[in-house]
């Protein structure tokens, strides 16, 4: 309204000013079409679970508008010890990263179980994931069919585990896991605490995976000459240990880095 208006005003200027102004009028018509703002679901969540399938509500009460270029995304990392499980969620706009959906199992089970999901989208409210349902249904193994002989300290906690029972291990299993995980990014700044039988080796729960969406995890595990020593492997038992060390080590070597690039 305001451009046609000077056209009008100005027409005894010449045609090149007219030209100039309906130009730029033509302009702003096109990116105002472009430029249609995004809209995503916005919220975090951080919660220890006995069965997040059933109980996760992953709906969120904000929405937020987007800049643009960017698109909305929800991710979640999901971490089982024993009988408890974390659930860490986040909703909300993410300027860079193209449609698609992520879905990755760090560590196996039995023993401590490890996924993640990220879905990157370009709807507007397209991140409306509602539940857990369709991405965690945890092979229940039957409370029986346990080793006899390892037994581990089992937690999973936000922060610090408070108490850590030694549980026997699922079979499967051949020895104990200890590690802190730091989670940050998409408004999340959480530390993770947790223990339990595996049969992953050294420092790697997250399978060296360290990115789910926008949540970077740092993993820790400053216990690691604590856990009880694996069978004798080729005559090499040290060999476990000092890879866990130089893997904790890199990170810190990364880490750095990392937020350089951030
Ligand atoms: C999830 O939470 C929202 C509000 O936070 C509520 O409106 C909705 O009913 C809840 N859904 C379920 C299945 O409990
Ligand atoms: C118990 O574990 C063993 C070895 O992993 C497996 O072969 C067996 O099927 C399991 N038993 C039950 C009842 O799940």
């Amino acid at each position: 309204i305001l451009l046609s208006y000077s056209t009008s005003r100005k027409e005894a200027m010449g045609t090149r000013h007219i030209q100039n102004v309906l130009f730029l009028f033509l302009l702003g018509a096109s990116s105002l079409t472009l430029a249609q703002n995004l809209y995503c679901h916005k919220g975090i969540s951080m919660s220890i679970e006995e069965d997040p399938s059933s109980t996760f509500n992953w709906t969120t009460e904000k929405v937020e508008t987007c800049d643009n270029g960017a698109l909305c995304q929800e991710s979640v990392l999901i971490i089982k010890s024993g009988a408890r499980t974390a659930v860490l969620a986040t909703k909300g706009c993410i300027s860079e990263g193209t449609q698609s959906v992520t879905f990755a199992q760090h560590s196996p089970p039995p023993g401590i179980i490890t996924v993640s999901y990220s879905n990157y989208c370009e709807d507007s409210l397209c991140n409306n994931q509602k539940n857990l349902v369709e991405l965690w249904r945890p092979d229940v193994t039957p409370a029986s069919n346990v080793s006899t002989t390892l037994h581990c300290p089992t937690c999973v906690a936000l922060g610090t585990c408070l108490r850590a029972p030694a549980l026997p291990c699922p079979k499967g299993t051949d020895r104990c896991y200890q590690g802190k995980l730091r989670i940050i990014g998409g408004d999340i700044n959480s530390a993770l605490e947790v223990k339990g039988c595996t049969s992953v080796t050294g420092c790697r729960l997250m399978s060296g995976i360290l990115t789910i969406g926008p949540m970077w995890v740092n993993e820790m595990c400053p216990y690691q000459t604590l856990i009880q020593p694996r069978k004798i492997e080729n005559g090499a038992p040290w060999l476990p240990i000092s890879v866990g060390r130089f893997e904790f080590l890199l990170q810190l070597l990364l880490l750095p880095l990392l937020v350089l690039f951030s």
